[in-house]
């Protein structure tokens, strides 16, 4: 599965407002007092979660990018802090998790990745993070609620097939879709990992027409994809959103899920 640059950076500044404040101070305290800290960012595509954490972290930082999309990971040393060790590195991480955790690493992050995951890889995840001690901080995994305003009659129907396809495969056999950061908080707490856990929702307002926009195309191709709700219907309701969005008078809510698990002694 492909994801577009001007997709990503498009989402950069909603999902920056949405990252979850209790989980981030959650992160920074189990930092704090350290002069430097070296981080494994799992799927960065152009470094989003490098942005967001970089001006908090300790001043001493080294990054290493990892994703298995050539032309987002050329970009993320290009709009990264000057003063900081950035290395990108290819690699597809269905088949080389365990080697993008080795090396010297204090600290694991990921934005946006979980949803597309298998139950199978999560669990690889965390018993990876596990066996190495290491922190993992995962932010802004879809969870399966969306709230539309003002309501349309094929809401429903589009919402249940949208997370239908949430759950075919991305690359990483079938994937938890909208289940998948509750099973991940489940899977880090029973390797004896403590959790900080909390919601971290797009909230899109009326004159958020171009993010919007894209959503809904997003979400129609979804559903085409997947079958289940006539061709007729979905350009219908389609039609009737993006009329909604052209008038000024939708607004959207995307619920997601961050949160920090640390190891015991990390904390
Ligand atoms: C929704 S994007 C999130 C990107 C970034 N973390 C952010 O928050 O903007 C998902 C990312 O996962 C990457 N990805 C998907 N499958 C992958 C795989 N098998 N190995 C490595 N990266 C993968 C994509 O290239 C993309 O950059």
């Amino acid at each position: 599965m492909s994801f577009s640059a001007a997709w990503l950076t498009l989402r950069e500044p909603y999902d920056l407002r949405a990252r979850n404040s209790d989980v981030m101070d959650a992160l920074l305290a189990a930092f704090d007092g350290r002069s430097s800290v070296a981080v494994a960012d799992l799927a960065c595509g152009t470094g989003s979660t490098l942005r967001a954490l970089a001006p908090r972290l300790p001043a001493r930082q080294s990054w290493r990018l990892f994703d298995n999309d050539l032309s987002l990971l050329a970009r993320a040393p290009q709009s990264s802090p000057p003063d900081l060790n950035v290395t990108t590195v290819p690699v597809d991480l269905n088949r080389d998790l365990e080697a993008a955790l080795d090396g010297p690493v204090d600290l694991v992050t990921t934005s946006a990745l979980l949803d597309l995951v298998s139950e199978a890889w999560l669990e690889r995840l965390a018993v990876e993070a596990a066996v190495r001690r290491l922190p993992v901080y995962a932010a802004l995994s879809y969870d399966g609620r969306i709230e539309m305003t003002p309501a349309d009659a094929a809401d429903g129907a589009m919402v249940a097939a949208m997370n239908a396809h949430q759950r075919t495969d991305k690359g990483f056999g079938r994937a938890l879709g909208p289940a998948a950061a509750k099973a991940a908080v489940e899977r880090f707490e029973r390797v004896g990992y403590s959790v900080v856990q909390g919601s971290s929702d797009w909230t899109f307002a009326p004159d958020d027409r171009e993010i919007q926009n894209e959503i809904l195309s997003g979400w129609a191709a979804a559903v085409r994809e997947i079958g289940t709700v006539p061709l007729a219907d979905v350009i219908e309701w389609l039609t009737r959103r993006r009329d909604l969005v052209a008038a000024g008078r939708s607004s959207i809510r995307v619920g997601h899920i961050d949160f920090f698990a640390a190891p015991a002694a990390t904390r």
